[in-house]
């Protein structure tokens, strides 16, 4: 349904003294109608980026984006308006798309308005059933961001990108910012409405825990690139990025947190990203290391077996 091939992102900063930054490096990724794809990796790894690259928020440097066959990437905005309540994107902060000035119901009735064609009476009833359909009353519907708590927040910010039908949701770390109680209940919430309505999610998190109970499927990222992607993949992890950052929820270890640390890999170095702090790594890492099948898993280190 979403695909994405060879993606590429590098943001440039500075005016002087520019920098870049390669964000997304190579990312291939399919999503399936009714498909949960977890993406997991360190802070700075990519995942906002990729998300934003799947939603058409970012151009990618290289690379490109289908939905049904239909390529997204390079399509100019009036075609492209057509796809955008396709594939929706759910922020880790509710701030991103709700006016501080406007009520929620404002707020969930915007996509209806900017589409246009529909009356009055026809958005309202709308709206309505978007409320209902997260678990909100029609007493919230009145109210302002700040009248809300962090759970309802999100459960309207859940309801605006329903408004347009979508296919495929992307959550950027969407629960996070709440405690672990209303997490699990946005995440039953998210679940069911997967369920009825046949959507593909993209579950972005920092949460192993939350990445193996909601996904059929896990990638994880490493400095812009998938370095492991399958079924299980925590059940029996196969590249030792993936290990360490097993350990790193599990013993709470800053190693794999802070890469940068270490320093940056020398220039011109082509071999396996993780080589600086990979405790398995031989001179064979040195070499470019492409994601390879290993027993149904895709994992992107020669070693792994
Ligand atoms: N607008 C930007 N300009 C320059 N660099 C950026 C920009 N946005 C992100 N980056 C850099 O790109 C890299 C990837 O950022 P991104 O936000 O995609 O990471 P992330 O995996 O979502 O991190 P987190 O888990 O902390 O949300 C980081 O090194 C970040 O500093
Ligand atoms: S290729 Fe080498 S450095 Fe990279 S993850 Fe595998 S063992 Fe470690
Ligand atoms: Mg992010």
């Amino acid at each position: 349904m979403l695909k994405a091939e060879n993606l590429h992102c590098v943001y440039t900063s500075g005016l002087i003294k520019t920098t870049r930054k390669t964000a997304v490096c190579g990312v291939d990724l399919e999503i399936f109608p009714g498909e949960t794809v977890a993406i997991v990796g360190e802070s700075g790894c990519g995942k906002s980026t990729l998300a934003k690259l799947l939603v058409q928020q970012l151009a990618p440097a290289s690379g490109e984006v289908f939905f049904e066959g239909t390529k997204l990437t390079g399509m100019n905005w009036k075609n492209l308006r057509k796809y955008m309540g396709k594939i929706q994107l759910i922020p880790q902060n509710p701030d991103d798309v709700l006016d501080p000035r406007w009520t929620v119901e404002r707020s969930v009735a915007e996509p209806f308005v900017i589409f246009g064609g529909f009356s009055r009476e026809e958005i309202s009833a709308k709206v309505d059933a978007l409320f209902a359909e997260v678990g909100l009353s029609a007493e919230h519907k009145t109210r302002y961001p700040h009248e809300l708590s962090g759970g309802e927040l999100q459960r309207v910010v859940i309801a605006r990108a329903l408004a347009l039908k979508p296919e495929i949701l992307v959550c950027d770390e969407a629960t996070s910012m709440l405690d672990v109680s209303v997490q699990a209940f946005i995440l039953a919430v998210l679940k069911e409405i997967q369920k009825k309505r046949g959507l593909g999610l993209v579950f972005i998190t920092h949460d192993l825990e939350a990445a193996k109970a909601v996904s059929d499927r896990v990638l994880v990222m490493y400095t812009g690139e998938i370095v492991e992607e399958g079924k299980g993949v925590f059940d029996r992890p196969l590249h030792p990025y993936t290990r360490a950052l097993m350990d790193a929820v599990r013993y709470a270890s800053l190693e794999v947190v802070l890469p940068e640390e270490v320093g940056p890999l020398p220039d011109g170095f082509s071999g396996c990203p993780y080589f600086r702090l990979c405790r398995e790594k031989t001179d064979a890492c040195k070499e470019p290391q492409k994601l390879r099948n290993v027993s149904g898993r895709l994992v992107r280190c020669w070693k792994a077996k």
